[in-house]
């Protein structure tokens, strides 16, 4: 075998698997062969990069150049053998038209995220070598097969949340997420920032949010029951340059990040660091620690004028961090026992002459939402926002079903569907008895790619309110990346697939065909270290299915 491989592979043409236009994913729009014909890239291969191409230049040099050994030297417009990246302002901002002939490749797109989504298309065309950092064969030419690719996404928010505070993410890890999310056409970062379990952003004024709010001193392991604990301390939080850095490099890869701090409710950490944030006469908020088990926390935010101003201070920082037009403030679970024990609670109640407990709700989230507004962004929060009115140009996050994104819909709120029964991505993958820490739903590959996220109760109008869909990914029982990658992968190409294509209603849609996809798919993700669920015929024994009865 050695015998030979050194020349013979350096004259071949590679033709590696993936390498056709079945094998795409997300699927596009349409795609035809020209048959017979076909580009070859290599070494003399130039790029030209148009006016506002830039960063799509920048990109292909640094990782298609690097896995592939491809110089892709600047060239001429109009020179032989060259790839070449062009703004065309007829297309929407997020489409693009990929032309492969024997003399060019050509990516147009109706502005720079649709130039680079097209790069990405190209990438999957070069096969699983194209996914990896460093080239394999130097002085491979790849062939790719001659073709027409129109594209464009059905929603403009195509997302994916990780929760870094239940377990924190080193910023590598988030890096590596971000080109992940790339490579499936993704292109919001929804980053869950603070919980009952840790704070994860500095902020300069007050900075014990993270000394004393981004570590614990031991974890739960396993479910909020179970008897067993990870007896060390977890924790770690990012730098505002960190956040810079992030933001940049997702910015970069047309991935906006929207920071998510979780207000009045999922606050212990913030209590622990800082205890006048807690309802101070009703517990010892100065005993309190960073939540070390998992579930909802019933120490919650005081509804107090000083609350506001320390939270100001936070979210002043975040907009200087964050230039995302939405804020993510949470408004989730926000349990009421502490406000309906108190007796400076109840006196603010009377005072802002409120609806009982959820009408301090409300206002908590009401005060965001103008403060937000006024500073020119717009509040998100989870659909219990909803409860108490909401300010025009707020937008909902509806996660308890698709009941809350219907309401919104139809109230004249933009909104993101990621129902938990359908999306939540630390839910089991299958039933069988080998999931790893098997929690909440059966969600299998097939039933996110059969996920709708427009329901069928809303009109034509009320469904332009849907602004996209995103996966979320809570992380109690995913205490590593390798956990992270396990319960996110196969299942985000699914996720892609619903997000980025026009696909039939969910009970036409071609999962056997998906599938097939997946085969060159699983390739790709194994050359990026991927550590994804294996399809059950590869791993006897596990993904059986669920027990009978
Ligand atoms: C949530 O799952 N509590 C938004």
């Amino acid at each position: 075998m050695y015998r030979n491989a050194p020349f013979a592979w350096r004259a071949r043409v590679t033709a590696l698997p993936g390498m056709t236009l079945e094998q795409l994913i997300p699927a596009p729009a349409r795609a035809e062969a020209v048959p017979g014909s076909s580009f070859v890239a290599g070494p003399a291969t130039t790029l030209w990069a148009g006016p506002g191409t830039e960063s799509t230049e920048r990109w292909l040099r640094a990782t298609l150049g690097a896995a592939l050994g491809l110089p892709l030297t600047p060239g001429a417009e109009g020179a032989g053998r060259s790839v070449v990246l062009l703004v065309d302002a007829s297309l929407e901002p997020e489409a693009y038209r990929l032309t492969l002939d024997e003399a060019r490749v050509e990516i147009r797109g109706g502005a720079a995220p649709g130039v680079f989504w097209g790069a990405q298309t190209l990438r999957q065309l070069f096969g699983p070598d194209a996914f990896r950092r460093a080239h394999l064969r130097p002085g491979t030419p790849y062939s790719l097969p001659a073709c027409v690719i129109e594209d464009a996404p059905r929603f403009g928010w195509r997302g994916m949340m990780l929760d870094v505070a239940r377990h924190f993410m080193p910023k590598d890890g988030v890096l590596r997420y971000l080109d992940l999310l790339a490579a499936h056409k993704l292109n919001v970062f929804h980053f869950h920032l603070t919980d009952d379990q840790g704070w994860r952003v500095e902020i300069k004024r007050h900075p014990r949010l993270t000394e004393a709010g981004s570590w614990r001193a031991r974890s739960k392991w396993g479910h909020r029951n179970s008897p067993l604990w990870e007896e060390r301390p977890h924790g770690g939080f990012y730098t505002q340059d960190d956040i810079r850095e992030i933001v940049a490099y997702a910015d970069s890869l047309h991935i906006t990040v929207v920071p998510e701090i979780d207000v009045p409710g999922h606050s212990q950490a913030a209590i622990s660091a800082y205890p006048h944030l807690g309802s101070t006469d009703v517990v010892d908020t100065r005993a309190l620690t960073v939540w070390d088990t998992w579930g909802v926390s019933k120490n919650v935010l005081a509804p107090t004028e000083d609350v506001l101003r320390f939270y100001e201070g936070v979210f002043e920082e975040i907009l200087d961090l964050f230039p995302s037009t939405f804020v993510h403030v949470g408004g989730d679970e926000c349990p009421k026992d502490q406000w309906k024990a108190s007796a400076a609670a109840q006196a603010r109640i009377k005072e802002l002459g409120v609806e009982g407990e959820d009408g301090l709700q409300s206002w908590f989230i009401r005060h965001f939402d103008t403060w937000l507004t006024a500073r020119g962004r717009r509040l998100i929060g989870w659909d219990e926002i909803l409860e108490g009115g909401l300010a025009e140009g707020a937008a909902v996050s509806s996660w308890r079903g698709y009941r809350g994104g219907i309401a919104a819909a139809k109230a004249g709120h933009d909104v993101v569907m990621c129902p938990e029964q359908h999306v939540y991505l630390d839910h089991r993958q299958d039933g069988g008895p080998d999931e790893p820490m098997p929690i909440g739903f059966v969600r299998t590959l097939e039933d996110v790619y059969r996920f709708e996220p427009v329901p069928a109760e809303l009109t034509e109008e009320e469904a332009t309110h849907v602004l996209g869909t995103q996966a979320n990914v809570w992380t109690e029982v995913m205490e590593n990346q390798d956990r992270v990658d396990y319960q996110v992968f196969p299942r985000l190409a699914a996720f892609c697939e619903v997000a980025w294509r026009r696909l039939p209603a969910p009970a036409e849609r071609d999962f056997a065909g998906f599938e097939r996809r997946m085969t060159a798919h699983y390739a790709r993700l194994d050359a990026l270290g991927v550590d994804y669920r294996p399809p059950a015929a590869r791993c006897p024994g596990s993904g059986g299915r669920p027990p009978k009865g």
